[in-house]
């Protein structure tokens, strides 16, 4: 099994992971600073949202070069640094790479924009107006949503095509010096050593060369979360072999937010393709409910098992709200930590859930995010002073309660949640079963999920009490970890506690 299959992967945000320069935004020299509580915690690898050159209209989502750190952040030297001192400690470096689409301030789409006549006119999707003007097709933006995907250059009288903002323009991937540029980007990052790509909006780099109309009933959605055209397959494939060319198993991970696609499952092809993918928005967007859970993991079992890929989890990211918020309460909030790092696949965990942190409650005033996403993307409090840590004020207000929720005072109580993250992550890596392991769902009570893992004579059974009423589960074994931290190390007695998961060694 590779690393990427039975590791776990930790997101970083970087802006609000922690400062070291003191200019309230996060940047990759306070993530060094803060490398040796990651390793503490146990995670096999770290994926850092965009940390390139931008305008930051999206936040790094805008990228205006891929071969340089902004100077928000940091230089390459402390790139580099960064990188060799996680490598020193075992933990990998994923990098966001954002393919679809550059910043307008990219130099690729300047010289595009300037006359029809650049010979980088076609590295970005160019159209005439439609007949009557206005833009080329009914697609829309994501963001500002509802508005039209095409924004029209008066100077070279075309319109652009952006799946997100207008500082967000599409380039053109049938086209191959796009694809040999690009290509250039992943060895830029491949050669320096890094251990893969989290791979942004995979699913818009091919379109459909006709760029037809949606029909009516469809015509609301942003065309980033329908477009699925067959040409994108050829392009993965293209770069599964330049990263694969690379030594120690490099990895593409891909998002693939796709709302009518049946199944996202395309994207690995024939194991040619994505490494791993995210399922979104259904992957973030379960609710916590027994049943649904129960589907969802039947579902992607269904569907990645006889095809032989390897499925990822995950419940929050610096896109959706968080899963704290969503689920309601921290016991809920605990027992997903027990799903999450226990079902057949790699988890992806997003900064600040150690924490058992909810969105933050962001003012109209201090909202910056076009796509209202702020509340997810709230600093993570270090410690319990003013500051929580940060050397000046952050960028975005702190999440709720940062004074008891903070990094230091939940790593000095046992019974915290940042403590029930550790032993997790410790019993998976433990644990053949947890970590590469079959899964078999059991027969359980209503609310209840209960499922066994298994390698060779390893095995483990899990089960996790969705309800609010304790819930008589027959099954025997000894309590390895409870999401409550109750009855740790004693013999299961067949009943588990309102919001209760566990983990059971036979
Ligand atoms: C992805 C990112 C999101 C970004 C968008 C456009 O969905 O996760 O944060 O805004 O792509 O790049």
């Amino acid at each position: 099994m590779r690393w990427w299959q039975t590791g776990v992967v930790y997101q970083i945000y970087p802006r609000s992971f922690a400062d070291a320069t003191g200019d309230g935004v996060g940047d990759l020299e306070g993530i060094r600073g803060r490398l040796d509580h990651l390793a503490w915690l146990g995670v096999d690898a770290l994926w850092l949202s965009p940390i390139f050159r931008s305008p930051m209209k999206d936040f790094g989502y805008d990228v205006a070069d891929y071969c340089d750190v902004d100077p928000l952040f940091g230089t390459l030297a402390d790139f580099d640094r960064l990188l060799a001192d996680a490598h020193a400690r075992g933990l990998r470096v994923l990098l966001d790479w954002v393919p679809n689409h550059t910043s307008d301030q990219h130099p690729w789409f300047r010289e595009s924009r300037a006359s029809r006549q650049s010979p980088k006119r076609g590295w970005y999707v160019w159209r005439d107006p439609a007949p009557g003007g206005g833009p080329p097709n009914n697609w829309r933006a994501a963001f500002p949503r509802g508005t039209p995907a095409w924004t029209l250059d008066a100077a070279t009288g075309q319109h652009y095509l952006h799946l997100f903002l207008p500082g967000q323009p599409d380039l053109d991937w049938s086209n191959p010096d796009v694809r040999r540029a690009m290509h250039e980007v992943l060895r830029f990052w491949l050669d320096r050593g890094v251990d893969g790509f989290r791979v942004d909006v995979v699913h818009g780099l091919g379109k459909d060369p006709r760029l037809p109309d949606l029909p009516p009933e469809l015509a609301a959605i942003p065309q980033s979360a329908l477009n699925d055209h067959e040409s994108t397959h050829e392009i993965l494939r293209e770069l599964r072999r330049t990263v694969d060319a690379y030594p120690e198993n490099r990895v593409l991970v891909g998002e693939v937010w796709l709302l009518l696609a049946r199944t996202h499952a395309r994207y690995f092809g024939r194991g040619d393709e994505l490494h791993l993918l995210f399922e979104l928005p259904a992957a973030v967007l379960t609710p916590w409910d027994a049943g649904a859970w129960r589907e969802r993991v039947a579902d992607v079992a269904g569907r990645l098992d006889p095809i032989g890929a390897w499925p990822t989890w995950v419940l929050s990211n610096h896109d959706v709200p968080r899963h704290r918020t969503r689920f309601g309460s921290e016991a809920a909030a605990r027992s997903a930590a027990v799903l999450l790092l226990t079902l057949r696949g790699t988890p992806f965990l997003y900064q600040g859930e150690e924490l058992g942190l909810e969105d933050a409650d962001v003012p109209a005033g201090r909202a910056v995010d076009p796509g209202g996403r702020d509340g997810c993307r709230a600093p993570v409090p270090w410690d319990g002073s003013a500051g929580h840590g940060w050397p000046a004020p952050p960028w975005l207000p702190w999440p709720p309660e940062p004074e008891r929720r903070n990094v230091e005072r939940l790593r000095a109580d046992p019974g915290s949640i940042l403590h029930l993250y550790r032993r997790l992550l410790a019993l998976r890596r433990a644990s053949p079963a947890l970590h590469a392991g079959s899964l078999r769902l059991l027969d359980a009570p209503a609310r209840v999920l209960a499922y066994e893992r298994a390698a060779g004579p390893d095995r483990r059974t899990v089960l996790v009490n969705f309800g609010a009423e304790p819930a008589r589960c027959p099954a025997s074994g000894r309590i390895e970890v409870a999401s409550d931290g109750a009855g740790e190390g004693a013999a299961y007695g067949g009943v588990l506690a309102p919001g209760e998961a566990v983990v059971l060694r036979p």
